[in-house]
């Protein structure tokens, strides 16, 4: 597989056992809480791609855990996002995705443009004490990245991760016109589980051939499998079965994966984002996107996508609730990881540095 300049990142290479975080995390609603004012609310979050909201007029929906917004591509061309609720008795304003000249309230149809300002509010017209020019919309800061977009709660948001800017040129590298791309279909799946285990079973291929026979057999050489991560990034490099195309895949903390996925009836690798999506601290949605650049077919991507949700994907639910009913296990403390790095395949690291990263997040002095 060619490296297209991707340096590794620093791992420690000397093969060790690391313990996981204690398990309480992955159960306790007060921990939750915390990393949703601590991550959730404070970092940036990937909430979809370009393709979503391309025209004037384009919109759609989308939750950082609880909290519902509205992506939309106003009239000047700019994308804006807002929480999704009326600013006149909180009811939320729109639903699911499409395009519109302006957002009205289901309930009382205030109106609203799309760059926030209210332009409507039946009733109010001679009352000097209603200065309809002080209520808008409440926006959030959004940014795109390599065609995702990325919006930030935050009131003092944090800058945008110099490491997601430092893959920019690999990911552009790799999927050259990932802005063009368009969606094909979504999966969201339910991960009976903590969005942290979720994340975990993806930031390893230790678990594939026993979990995976379908994808080690058909698709992938697990046993090529590449890891590399510094907390913020993770890496996957796997060579491809059988004269598929490689698998090439970043992770984006907390919860977002994009990368580059062989599809055999294809024959070539089409781009999927992947979503951990926390839902409360015992559910996640696993949300797969695929896409694909102009002039390669649906069919193929949509019928590999439908038979991933229902081997791979319905595999990694199965073992994800697994891991969330022993960590309620009385007889479960935290886990064990190997630290393999040179092993390639076999190795726990990412994990390893994923925890490092939300204890970090959180602050707190929780011995590894
Ligand atoms: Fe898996």
């Amino acid at each position: 597989m060619a490296d297209h300049a991707q340096p590794s990142f620093k791992n420690d290479t000397q093969p060790t056992i690391a313990r996981g975080l204690p398990a309480d995390f992955y159960t306790d609603p007060a921990v939750f809480e915390r990393e949703k004012a601590r991550i959730f609310f404070k970092d940036w979050q990937c909430v979809g791609h370009v393709a979503m909201a391309r025209e004037p007029g384009e919109y759609f929906t989308a939750k950082v855990v609880d909290q519902e917004l509205v992506v939309v591509r106003g009239k000047d061309g700019e994308l804006r996002a807002f929480f999704n609720v009326c600013q006149h008795r909180g009811h939320d304003l729109v639903k699911g995705c499409g395009k519109t000249r302006q957002f009205v309230c289901p309930y009382h149809a205030w109106t609203y443009e799309l760059d926030g300002r209210l332009r409507g509010a039946p009733g109010t017209k001679g009352m000097p004490a209603f200065d309809a020019e002080k209520v808008r919309l409440k926006e959030i800061r959004l940014r795109v990245f390599a065609g995702m977009i990325f919006v930030n709660l935050g009131r003092n948001a944090a800058p945008f991760p110099a490491e997601f800017l430092a893959v920019e040129d690999e990911i552009r590298s790799m999927v050259p016109d990932i802005e063009a791309h368009r969606v094909v279909v979504e999966h969201p799946l339910i991960h009976r589980c903590n969005w942290k285990a979720s994340v975990e079973n993806f930031s390893e291929c230790y678990h594939c051939p026993t979990v995976h026979g379908y994808l080690t057999s058909q698709v992938i050489r697990s046993e090529t499998y590449r890891l590399d991560s510094n907390g913020w990034v993770q890496r996957h490099r796997i060579e491809g079965r059988d004269g598929n195309a490689d698998q090439w895949i970043l992770h984006l903390w907390p919860n977002t994966a994009v990368g580059l996925y062989p599809i055999p009836e294809l024959g070539e690798a089409s781009l999927c984002m992947r979503h951990m999506y926390p839902i409360d601290h015992e559910t996640t949605i696993y949300h797969y996107r695929w896409l694909a650049r102009d002039g390669v077919p649906d069919a193929p991507i949509k019928a590999y996508a439908r038979h991933h949700t229902e081997t791979t994907g319905a595999e990694d639910c199965e073992v994800a609730g697994g891991v969330q009913r022993g960590m309620r296990s009385l007889g479960f403390d935290r886990a064990h990881l190997i630290l393999t790095p040179d092993q390639g395949h076999s190795s726990e690291h990412a994990i390893a540095a994923f925890h490092d990263r939300v204890r970090e997040a959180l602050g707190e002095d929780i011995a590894p």
